[in-house]
């Protein structure tokens, strides 16, 4: 990256070029370049100076010709903050550093300006992964100094330019929604902000912008996003921030179909654009196709292993763990097979085994297939003893056993079954890297309206402005059984975005509302303004939003969420590098109208 020409005799112009676009292409220009030391060495006369930019490193040296720069270059020290004026030109064969992107050059030092002097760093860059990720964060400033980090964010400033630009040519205006507001209720805590004009009263920080968005299509506009901060405050996860970007998007009069066509294209065209890759059509699978093969709604199909349902096999049978989830309704009984597994080791199984009682599973069944053909001698296992030769068989067929294979089993509530085999899946192909291709994206649709929680009422799979796909009298009639006109956008296993067609008629988000429990008068206190707008003419609308940072993370293949946003919290919600949350004194507390409970 060049950064225009220098203006000769003018000390306090900067740099001519950053310090990794050295290449062999300037060899015998002179450049200014402006860094941190990222290294200095001292070779018997001859110093040099890995000199260290957002765009890379180059290597100037500086020898006693130099005069009186060779002994400011002999004081300079770690993350000294430097300008270089230097001559390029191409090393030696001997000393090409095929490490280094700038490797094939060097810069011959014929001055050089110490800007800014720097304390020895609490940590060395290139040793972060020696330090906890606490110091890390706790310094971020030099964290982000470190060149993998400087590519996350470079890269992820890549992807929000490229899907505005591609929003932007759609014809989407891009349109600010409050942080300060109500609440969104899209299934977390909200954080809630003390009100000192309204004594007792607080604003909810948006988990979302979904209201917002629908009434800008109250309003005509028509086509809208926003690049949205949302909060939550939920439990947090290796994919899961507070507080964290939406690519948030909502649409007029196009149908649902129409919508998820539009935003495919604009993941398509986003990772051909930055990382030069082909994701190809997005297949489209249901969410009881999604549960049933891969237990899970947002499957890896990176990985060639799938769940076979065996319930009807095992009526009845002697393995009372097997029998009883087979008779009861909500049971599942289902087999995993794992091509060559019969390789694992009894250690092996017993961590498994370990792993999936983390999703509740009580034990992990499984069979080694040594000879298919032997029933009984050829089938090493803890259960097949009480399962008769026939249903051994069957199990053997309908999983497509071969010779070498190991068959896992789960039985339990379905939703245990599902959790917890799902999760052994992902496991199985990571630990034994099954991986079949390195990008599998789908859409997951036809979710259901409902599910139940803990109390025996209904919750929304999704929020409760999703569109069912069934008229209101079907679904006051048998809310269990509805589904929504919801979609998912998965990609290896993550959910990158969830949208849906929205709720356009004041009756039917009523309906909604009262199947969830919400009574006539809580729906008018939280929801009032929403039921209002829907009856002044609001337009069909769809919509669906992004996690951008989930994105970003998944494109650069990041460990965590953390490493792709420049200033995140910690998994128990804090900013270490400011200290935040902090404690508020006493008369800020006052002016609230706060008075804080004794811990
Ligand atoms: P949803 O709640 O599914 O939908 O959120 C959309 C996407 O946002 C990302 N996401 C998160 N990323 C990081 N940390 C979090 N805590 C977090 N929570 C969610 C996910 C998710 O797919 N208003 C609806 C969208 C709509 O219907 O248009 C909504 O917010 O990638
Ligand atoms: P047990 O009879 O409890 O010793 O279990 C025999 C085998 O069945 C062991 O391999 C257990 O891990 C397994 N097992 C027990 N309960 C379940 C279950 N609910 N689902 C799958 N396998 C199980």
């Amino acid at each position: 990256m060049s950064v225009g020409e220098r203006k000769p005799g003018h000390a306090e112009i900067g740099r001519s070029v950053y310090c990794g676009a050295v290449g062999e292409s300037l060899a015998g220009t002179e450049v200014v370049l402006c860094g941190w030391v990222d290294r200095r060495r001292d070779h018997g006369g001859v110093i040099f100076i890995d000199l260290r930019d957002r765009d890379g490193i180059v290597q100037v040296v500086f020898d006693p010709d130099c005069g009186v720069h060779f002994a400011t270059a002999d004081r300079v020290r770690g993350e000294y903050v430097l300008r270089v004026t230097g001559r390029v030109r191409a090393r030696t064969p001997e000393t090409v550093n095929p490490d280094m992107a700038t490797g094939r050059v060097e810069v011959y030092g014929v001055a050089l300006d110490i800007l800014n002097s720097a304390e020895t760093p609490p940590f060395q860059l290139d040793e972060h992964t020696r330090v906890g990720e606490e110091v890390r964060l706790h310094h971020r400033y030099l964290d982000l100094r470190r060149p993998e980090m400087q590519r996350n964010l470079r890269l992820r400033a890549r992807v929000t330019g490229a899907l505005r630009r591609f929003l932007d040519g759609e014809g989407f205006l891009d349109i600010e929604t409050p942080i300060l507001t109500r609440a969104t209720p899209e299934g977390a805590r909200d954080y809630l902000v003390p009100s000192r004009t309204h004594p007792g009263r607080f604003f909810a920080l948006p988990q979302s912008p979904q209201l917002f968005k629908q009434m800008l299509m109250v309003s005509g506009f028509d086509r809208y996003y926003q690049v949205a901060r949302c909060f939550r405050d939920e439990d947090l996860r290796a994919d899961r921030q507070p507080e964290f970007t939406q690519i948030d998007i909502e649409t007029s009069f196009l149908a649902e179909g129409d919508l998820m066509a539009l935003v495919e294209t604009m993941v398509r065209g986003l990772f051909a654009e930055v990382l030069d890759v082909e994701l190809g059509e997005f297949p489209r699978m249901t969410h009881a196709d999604a549960m049933a093969r891969f237990g899970s709604d947002k499957p890896d199909l990176r990985i060639p292993l799938e769940l076979v349902d065996i319930k009807d096999l095992m009526a009845g049978v002697e393995f009372k763990v097997f029998a009883a989830a087979a008779a009861d309704p909500a049971g599942r009984v289902t087999a995993l097979r794992l091509p060559g597994g019969n390789a694992l080791s009894r250690k092996q199984i017993d961590d498994y085994t370990a792993f999936v009682a983390r999703y509740g599973a009580r034990g992990l069944a499984y069979i080694k297939v040594n000879n298919r053909a032997d029933l009984e001698e050829g089938l090493q296992s803890p259960i097949v003893k009480f399962l008769p030769p026939a249903v051994r068989r069957a199990i053997l067929d309908r999983v497509g056993a071969e010779n070498g294979d190991l068959i896992f089993f789960g039985a339990d509530k379905a939703t245990v079954v599902a959790e917890s085999l799902g999760a052994l899946r992902c496991k199985l192909g990571l630990d034994l890297d099954l991986y079949t291709h390195a990008w599998a994206p789908l859409w997951v649709v036809d979710f259901p309206m409902f599910e139940r929680d803990g109390s025996g009422g209904w919750t929304p799979l999704h929020h409760p402005f999703t569109a069912p796909s069934c008229a209101p009298d079907a679904l006051r009639a048998d809310p269990g059984a509805a589904l929504s006109r919801a979609y998912d956008m998965v990609l290896n296993g993550t959910e990158l975005g969830g949208g849906s067609a929205r709720i356009h008629r004041p009756e039917l988000q009523a309906a909604v509302f009262d199947i969830l429990g919400i009574d006539a008068a809580q729906q008018r206190e939280k929801f009032g303004f929403l039921l209002d707008a829907l009856k002044y003419g609001c337009p069909p609308h769809a919509g669906i939003a992004f996690g951008l940072d989930r994105l970003v993370m998944l494109m650069l293949g990041a460990a965590s969420i953390r490493d792709v946003i420049a200033f995140p919290k910690t998994q128990s919600a804090q900013c270490l590098l400011t200290d935040a949350p902090g404690a508020v004194g006493s008369e800020a507390l006052r002016d609230l109208h706060i008075a804080l409970r004794p811990q």
